[in-house]
């Protein structure tokens, strides 16, 4: 086929869709069809390659459940996750203040588990559970930094094997979660453990993919945090530890450096909450600002 029998290709397959009735769909399929051709232009796609791809995908199809969504896998680790998440966040805040100044999100990831108990602020979410222990406090607040009393926290974490509760069995009971609501002065805090780095599920095609091209398959310590308050746009975020293995090699592109906190040693003792501590712990500050809803 002749370059302009090429073009001419790509030129019928888009107006094959150009009566897409519509017209997003219209929008999403023509630019993918112009990029997926483009594609193997560039590249000068064998038809052995083009079978590996499909057979991959076929593979990744194959191994999915609800409870194991090895495509979303797929897309974290291509960075697509972070870049629609980054778009979302942007087209919600609705303008550049909301988009620059809030909270930066980051992925929600396949561990979140909806339902997690309501828990008074100051409370362990990770009593009994591996790892060393952490105090996490900070506040929520709007663009401006007012306090907003009663924002939630949805909170998740892994262990200090880097395990998180639904990974252990097929039917697995919560822990290390829970839910806080901030205080008149949009304060909160709780005690958990400093999370550690831990492999991204690896024994499916997308550890192949990783394997094959030389990737860490590792994302550095962090704890999941979903904040919402009326009015303002939710947020699902992390905080990232400082310091840990992996911080700047997020095998998901997570890793936002406005989100990652330098965590303080602490001997055993009193801790800020009036807690005694037999041990030594940790403890992270970190505040939260929220991006109005647009009107
Ligand atoms: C997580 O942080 O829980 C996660 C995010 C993306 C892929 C795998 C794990
Ligand atoms: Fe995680």
């Amino acid at each position: 086929m002749s370059e302009y029998n090429q073009s001419k290709l790509t030129q019928d397959v888009l107006a094959a869709f150009a009566g897409t009735p519509d017209p997003r769909l219209r929008e999403l399929m023509t630019a993918l069809v112009k990029h997926i051709h483009a594609f193997a232009r560039e590249v000068d796609l064998t038809p052995e390659e083009w079978l590996a791809g499909l057979n991959f995908l076929n593979a990744t199809g194959q191994i999915s459940t609800e409870r194991r969504p090895e495509f979303i896998l797929l897309s974290d680790t291509l960075g697509l996750s972070m870049m629609v998440v980054s778009l979302a966040q942007a087209r919600a805040s609705g303008n550049a203040k909301g988009a620059t100044e809030a909270t930066e999100a980051t992925v929600e990831g396949p561990f979140y588990w909806p339902g997690a108990p309501d828990m008074p602020l100051g409370a362990d979410i990770a009593e009994g559970i591996s790892g060393e222990p952490a105090f996490y406090m900070g506040r929520v607040t709007d663009l401006d930094g007012k306090p907003l009393a009663g924002a939630l926290l949805d909170v998740w974490s892994g262990d200090g094997d880097g395990k998180y509760d639904v990974q252990l069995s097929a039917t697995p009971t919560m822990r290390a979660r829970g839910r806080f609501r901030t205080d008149a002065e949009g304060r909160y805090w709780f005690w958990s453990i400093r999370p550690t780095y831990y492999p991204i599920p690896d024994d499916g095609p997308v550890g192949v993919m990783m394997r094959a091209t030389a990737r860490s398959i590792n994302r550095p310590g962090h704890i999941h945090m979903q904040v919402s308050a009326p009015g303002h746009v939710m947020l699902t975020t992390h905080v990232f530890v400082g310091g840990s293995p992996f911080i700047n090699e997020d095998a998901v592109f997570g890793k936002r450096d406005s989100l990652v906190v330098d965590f303080d040693a602490h001997p055993p003792g009193k801790a800020v909450d009036g807690r005694e501590m037999k041990k030594p712990y940790h403890s992270a500050s970190f505040d939260f600002r929220l991006a109005p809803i647009p009107a």
